[in-house]
């Protein structure tokens, strides 16, 4: 086996079959063992609790190539927990933590060849996703779901790498009060389609969703949570029910805190108070840090200082040590590292 013979450096945010997945099916109230398959495809009833209801969630996180050579994955028992925190809210059966940390493992060992070398700019996206996979026509729970992960390379997720984005604030909601927009189900993803296009062909990057009881705090965008930085340095970012607890974001406080010495706050912020921030960035696993130049409130332009050139400086400084983290160069709090091989 040797490396996929991959233009690293230039292949996009986009899916590729690798060899290896891997399946475990719920069945008569329990998780039968798991298995790695070479078959790429689903096949379920017509009437499968996924086509009729949309009962899904799913997980994203990486694996990276170390610069001493290890494949190792960045805090993935935060994405087990997350997602059986998701499945108990779609009344679903959680799959176990330590089955799901040792599926990736699996999953990714045996599609070694396709994680991107280190330095390469690109990494291996890990999909871990569970389904309904029984028929139900009555709205309710199915009785059988299947679990599944499957990895693919990826660069970038925004065109144009570490470009500052132009965002728009959305007419549209992405979550509603009391709803789902804390746990990553596929129906969130599929509710910001429409506000998606929508700002593409406006000409903006992404949406900058509000939060749907007031329309005044700034919630996030369809696939990352915001960070600000204020005059002094320092970091803030929106605090509400209706947001996806981003590990990035989690990680990133501990980073600004215990390794940059910077003030973190968690608190709801304010559509109206967005053009006090110096830097703004959008975080996640697949957004890494990406920074924002510009929201567009309808007509009105917020231009943060750091302007549409490059990453604003603090922004950068909690880039380089988050991925510094992640790769092996700078050392990492305890437990935040999974090596692989
Ligand atoms: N918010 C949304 C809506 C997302 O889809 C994601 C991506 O997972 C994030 C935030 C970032 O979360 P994380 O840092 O855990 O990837
Ligand atoms: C991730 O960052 O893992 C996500 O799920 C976001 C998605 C927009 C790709």
């Amino acid at each position: 086996m040797a490396k996929k013979d991959l233009d690293w450096a230039n292949i996009g945010f986009g899916y590729r079959t690798t060899e290896f997945r891997y399946v475990a099916n719920y069945k008569d109230g329990q998780w039968q063992d798991g298995f790695l398959t070479e078959d790429a495809n689903v096949t379920v009833n017509e009437c499968a609790g996924i086509l009729q209801y949309c009962q899904e969630v799913f997980e994203g996180l990486k694996a990276y190539t170390t610069k001493d050579g290890h494949i190792v994955t960045f805090r993935p028992d935060l994405n087990a927990t997350r997602m059986m925190d998701s499945a108990l809210r779609l009344e679903m059966p959680p799959f176990p933590a330590e089955r799901f940390l040792e599926a990736i493992d699996e999953v990714v060992k045996a599609n070694a060849d396709w994680v991107p070398p280190y330095g390469s700019g690109a990494t291996l996206y890990i999909r871990p996703y569970m389904f309904a996979s029984s028929p139900v026509i009555g709205v309710k729970p199915a009785q059988e779901y299947q679990f599944r992960v499957f990895v693919t390379p990826v660069g970038p997720y925004f065109k144009g790498g570490a470009k500052p984005l132009t965002l728009c604030v959305s007419d549209f909601d992405r979550a509603a009060p009391n709803g789902t927009g804390h746990v990553k189900a596929g129906l969130n993803y599929a509710m910001s389609l429409h506000a998606n296009v929508t700002a593409h062909a406006n000409g903006y990057d992404e949406n900058v969703f509000l939060d749907p009881a007031t329309r005044t705090y700034v919630e996030e965008t369809g696939g990352a949570n915001f960070i600000f930085i204020d005059k002094e340095g320092n970091l803030v970012t929106p605090k509400s029910e209706s947001i996806l607890p981003s590990i990035t974001r989690r990680s990133l406080l501990y980073v600004a805190e215990h390794y940059l010495g910077m003030k973190v706050t968690e608190r709801p912020v304010r559509l109206d108070e967005l053009e006090n921030f110096a830097e703004c960035g959008l975080c996640g696993t697949a957004a890494v840090i990406s920074p924002v130049g510009k929201i567009v409130d309808h007509g009105k332009d917020i231009c943060f200082p750091s302007g549409m050139d490059a990453m604003g400086p603090v922004t950068q400084k909690l880039y380089d040590t988050l991925t510094g983290i992640q790769m092996g160069t700078i050392e990492a709090p305890e437990g935040w590292i999974r090596k692989i091989m």
